[in-house]
């Protein structure tokens, strides 16, 4: 079984520990903000990653755009309870329900993005995780939310005890054309699945096999 690979990008220069390869990934460096760096994120990173994801939540559903997330921007926001939640579920094994493995894009010690692959909260779906990735503002719209995909994707089908990632993303989101480029595929839509700030929105839920299905005779 794989370890949990620590991966480390960085603009012209790839500096790697674990199983992904760059080849396995397979395209070219975003361009611009030669700065910024991939990595996994450790318990040392939180505080950082709480600050991402606060700026995450005053962005959704600004500028005249539609909320990315299913929460309401007046909805209550417990920084203290994240942070517990967030190094338990890092440090949670693989083969144990609520386990996450968080790659963070970083500008020096600021997280500005985020890509989490968060496991199945059951013994029974610990082969399937769920996808979530965030952008701040500042940093969209240059290859790195296609990067950070890569990097998640690369890491889970080097990883044999994942076998599908899954996510959801609402109707009208531009990133549903990043994801079918990065091939996944819609398995299905929920029509009124959230309403959020006025807002009513439908879910597009969508699949990518990174793994073995098989696990051994199929027993019903
Ligand atoms: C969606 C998101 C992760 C894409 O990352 P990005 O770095 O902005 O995108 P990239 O530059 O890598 O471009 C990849 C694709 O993302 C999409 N994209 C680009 N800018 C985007 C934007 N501002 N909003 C949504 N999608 C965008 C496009 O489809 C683009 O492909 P294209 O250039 O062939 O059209 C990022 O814009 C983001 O975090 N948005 C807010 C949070 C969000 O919507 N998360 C997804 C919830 S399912």
């Amino acid at each position: 079984m794989a370890s949990d690979p620590a991966l480390h990008y960085n603009i012209g220069r790839v500096r790697q520990f674990g199983a992904c390869t760059l080849s396995r990934v397979g395209v070219p460096m975003p361009t611009s903000d030669t700065k910024l760096v991939i990595r996994l994120l450790g318990v040392d990173d939180v505080p950082a990653y709480i600050a991402h994801c606060e700026v995450q939540n005053s962005e959704s559903g600004t500028l005249g755009e539609l909320p990315f997330g299913p929460y309401s921007r007046n909805a209550p926001w417990d920084p203290d309870d994240m942070r517990l939640k967030t190094i338990r579920r890092w440090t949670t094994h693989l083969d144990q329900p609520g386990w996450r493995r968080t790659w963070g894009l970083l500008d020096g010690s600021t997280i500005v993005g985020a890509v989490s692959l968060s496991g199945g909260d059951l013994f029974a779906s610990l082969h399937r995780a769920d996808v979530g990735i965030g952008i701040d503002r500042v940093a969209r719209g240059k290859g790195w939310g296609r990067r950070l995909m890569q990097v998640a994707i690369a890491w889970a089908k080097a990883e044999p005890t994942v076998a599908w990632l899954h996510l959801g993303v609402f109707d009208g989101n531009r990133a549903e054309h990043l994801y079918r480029e990065l091939g996944f595929i819609e398995t299905g839509r929920t029509e009124d699945c959230y309403r959020v700030d006025g807002h009513v929105i439908d879910n597009i839920e969508m699949v990518l096999r990174v793994g073995a299905t098989d696990f051994g005779p199929r027993q019903l």
